[in-house]
């Protein structure tokens, strides 16, 4: 007879299937057509949605032609105006009858998807449909709230939506939830691999009585998606790939249609030696091995420390050994299948080329049958620059780097060109928010990873995309202020140099750059004329210059913000006692006030504790960007600089500012009053010249982290096209604006010199 601990090894999990038969009913030979104005199309052009633990075909939809994409936004800008006309309340009446058909539905949703995208029944069960149904419910109280905490801003109009495979229904809650509770209409397209949730959802609004057009579903591959992007939309939220999301920059660059992108990420999780390591280990599976690694924020840089690296590892072994791999509707499945084959070929190359390159792979083999399955693994032995530390797998790989001292976690935690997620694990809360502060991230977790909640503003740094999903900094992504609405903006005419010193009479007015605190010489050595001083022609060296400058200023964005305030105080009151030497009186008497006002604000546009899970405090952080370009206006030379550059120091950024191309002499006058005003040298960086050429490389640098474009239109579409390769949000106005009033100083200025970090810290239980 066996002993009890012999039988226990012994037993194993029997199966504990959910049954597929309702949602196979429900698909039953059915071939969908499009969701337009309320009602199915007739199928065009059908693809299948397959089931990729099976390779069976689930069922048939057709693939969205530009003609249907027409349709589509034609319907939703046909019910915009009555669905934004609505009370808050009324709106929030129909996102509460969608929320509550979900929750009734939630098997079905539940099964549907992980039929559909491979995921075990338990995540789409447990996680997926709950958190799409709270998000529901969530944003219907936005739209009952939404007159009272967002006075003076109204809806985009239409919205197209693109999100991915990895998490149809709940990406489609994340889009569709706070643009219909903004008072949008919706164009939403699903993912090719996974389409049949949202159709699902469309039969939802037709029972819930949404009003015909509000919202739309378009399925097809990335060619309906490009259709979208190139439609009559006024906003597009895309969530999916970084390759795709520069596609969409470019596509959308001069058109006025805003943009938010959620893209992919490499995001570190880091362990301590004084992490408690059996919940770390636990960490991992929750981090990487959810969802089949296929999580945009997906922890898949383990960085450990070096002192219990062998130990961490040979725990998290030993946990990845007990995973169970097969059927994604069996309960007791803890990986299910990759989305397609196509991304399960994608997962093995990289693997493949991360061992070539002289990684160690850790993975039991893949079970036999025609699913796509991957087992879960560990990649070890690798270097920083190794493929699997670079390059996001999408798939439930991860790989694992040891580091010595903090410094060197941060350093390897940043050593990325994205910044979505990071998981911080130290018992030490202390040491723990030390990190989390400095690691480049949109979302941290300290001791825990992958939280979610509809409260919870979610999206990411540098090349993640920018934009948040989620709480009240979601909202503000489906709404807009009131805009300027002035007159389009001329461009400046072409520039005459001439070679420094060209008329005697000129030299003593000739004026410099401003560079890290300094006077310089422009790089090219000439300078142009303008009415009463010849004013540097600065070029791409110079913005270079002072961007290596604005780096080294890193000291101001850390200094608090009543230190801030001091200086910008001070700069105030020297801006006053000089007024008379500064030009035309209203205008410097306008820029005085608007400095105080600034000055009042660098202590107190401060972040929030957002209320989500119970056992969490989530901290939504505004973090200065660091280094920004800001073009200023041409017209208001001193007001126009005054209004943009202060809010964005205000907020802690250091700036390389391009002053009016015409009338550059009042900013340049201002270097004194910053001198004078204990601002420190290159927090403040001032390049005259050609603006089209200066935004050009202030928009293509990949160290500009953002970009504030007051120009004209062509000089605004083209900082738009070339942010495409660092992905900076570039914030662009065309038109002019009445400075001296609540056009030059309102809390824009203040959002857009900001990006939220959300930092989840455990709290009570
Ligand atoms: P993708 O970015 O091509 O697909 C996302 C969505 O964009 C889909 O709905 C697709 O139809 C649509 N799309 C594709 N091309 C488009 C275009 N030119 N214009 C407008 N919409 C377009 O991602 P894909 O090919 O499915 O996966 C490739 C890799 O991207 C994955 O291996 C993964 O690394 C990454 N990825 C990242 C995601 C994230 O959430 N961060 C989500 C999906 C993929
Ligand atoms: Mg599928």
């Amino acid at each position: 007879m066996p002993t009890v601990s012999e039988a226990l090894s012994l037993m194993d999990y029997g199966p504990a299937p959910e049954s597929p038969a309702v949602a196979l009913d429900w698909l039953k030979g059915r071939t969908f057509g499009q969701f337009i104005a309320g009602a199915f199309t007739a199928p065009r052009d059908p693809f299948d949605s397959v089931n990729p633990a099976t390779g069976a075909v689930l069922a048939q939809v057709s693939q969205g032609s530009e003609a249907d994409v027409a349709a589509a936004v034609k319907a939703a800008r046909a019910a915009a105006r009555k669905w934004a006309g609505l009370s808050g309340g009324q709106r929030a009446r129909h996102l509460y009858a969608l929320a509550r058909l979900m929750q009734k539905r939630e098997r079905l949703f539940a099964v549907i998807e992980s039929l559909d995208n491979g995921k075990p029944i338990r995540e789409s069960r447990d996680i997926d449909v709950p958190l799409a149904v709270r998000h529901f419910y969530h944003h219907a109280g936005w739209a009952e709230l939404i007159a009272d905490e967002f006075p003076g801003m109204r809806p985009h109009g239409v919205c197209g939506q693109i999100i991915p495979w990895n998490f149809p229904l709940l990406m489609l809650a994340w889009k569709a939830a706070p643009a219909l509770a903004a008072g949008n209409t919706v164009v939403l397209k699903p993912a090719e691999q996974t389409p049949l949730s949202a159709l699902l959802f469309a039969e939802l609004c037709i029972e819930a009585g949404l009003p015909k057009g509000v919202v739309n579903i378009v399925t097809g591959d990335g060619r309906t998606g490009a259709a979208l992007v190139a439609s009559d939309v006024d906003k597009i939220a895309f969530t999916g790939s970084t390759e795709v999301g520069r596609q969409i920059r470019r596509a959308t660059a001069g058109s006025g249609k805003a943009l938010t992108l959620e893209l992919g990420g490499k995001s570190p999780f880091i362990v301590f030696a004084e992490s408690d390591l059996d919940a770390a280990v636990e960490g991992v599976v929750d981090a990487i091995w959810f969802n089949q690694g296929e999580v945009c924020c997906a922890g898949s840089r383990i960085l450990v420390q070096e002192s219990v690296a062998e130990r961490f590892t040979r725990r998290l072994k030993a946990r990845m050994a007990t995973l169970r791999v097969g059927d994604p509707l069996d309960k007791s499945t803890d990986i299910g299948a990759v989305v397609d084959r196509v991304q399960l070929d994608r997962i093995r190359g990289i693997v493949d080329q991360a061992v070539a390159e002289g990684a160690v792979l850790h993975q039991a083999p893949a079970p036999n049958g025609p699913g796509c399955f991957c087992p879960p693994a560990l990649l070890t032995d690798l270097g920083a620059a190794n493929i699997a530390m670079t390059e996001e797998i999408f798939g439930p790989v991860v790989a694992l780097m040891t580091f010595r001292t903090p410094d060197e976690a941060v350093a390897l935690a940043n050593n990325t060109r994205y910044g979505l997620a990071a998981s911080i694990w130290n018992e030490n809360i202390t040491a723990a928010l030390d990190i989390a502060a400095q690691v480049k991230a949109g979302v941290v977790w300290i001791n825990g990873t992958n939280l979610f909640d509809a409260n919870a503003p979610f999206g990411g740094m540098r090349e993640s995309g920018y934009g948040r999903e989620g709480a009240r900094e979601g909202m503000l992504a489906y709404l807009t202020g009131a805009g300027a609405g002035g007159r389009a903006r001329n461009a400046p005419e072409a520039l005459s140099p001439l070679p420094a010193g060209a008329s005697g009479d000129a030299v003593d007015r000739t004026r410099k750059l401003y560079i890290g605190g300094a006077q310089k010489r422009p790089d090219g050595g000439y300078s142009y004329a303008v009415p009463g001083a010849q004013v540097p022609l600065g070029g791409r060296k110079d913005i270079r210059n002072a961007v290596e400058a604005a780096h080294k200023a890193g000291g101001w964005s850390r200094v608090t913000g009543h230190n801030r305030a001091q200086v910008l105080y001070f700069l105030a009151e020297n801006l006053n006692a000089r007024a008379r030497d500064l030009g035309p009186g209203d205008e410097v008497a306008q820029a005085v006030e608007r400095a105080f006002y600034w000055a009042a604000w660098a202590d107190k546009y401060d972040g929030k504790v957002h209320s989500t899970a119970s056992s969490q405090v989530t901290l939504a952080m505004k973090e200065p960007f660091g280094v920004m370009g800001i073009v200023c206006p041409e017209e208001a030379p001193l007001l126009g600089f005054v209004s943009t550059v202060l809010p964005a120091i205000a907020m802690g950024n250091r700036v390389i500012a391009v002053p009016s191309q015409a009338n550059p002499v009042p900013a340049l006058d201002l270097v004194q009053v910053l001198d004078t005003s204990d601002v420190p040298g290159g927090v403040v960086n001032i390049v005259t010249g050609p603006r089209a050429e200066l935004t050009d490389t202030l928009a293509k640098h990949d160290d500009v982290a953002a970009l504030w474009v007051f120009a004209d239109a062509t000089t605004c579409a083209n900082a738009e096209t070339q942010s495409a390769g660092n992905l900076k949000p570039v914030w662009t106005d065309p038109l002019t604006r009445d400075w001296s009033g609540p056009q030059g100083q309102s809390r824009e200025f203040l959002r857009r010199a900001v990006q939220v970090k959300t930092v989840w810290v455990p709290y009570g239980a």
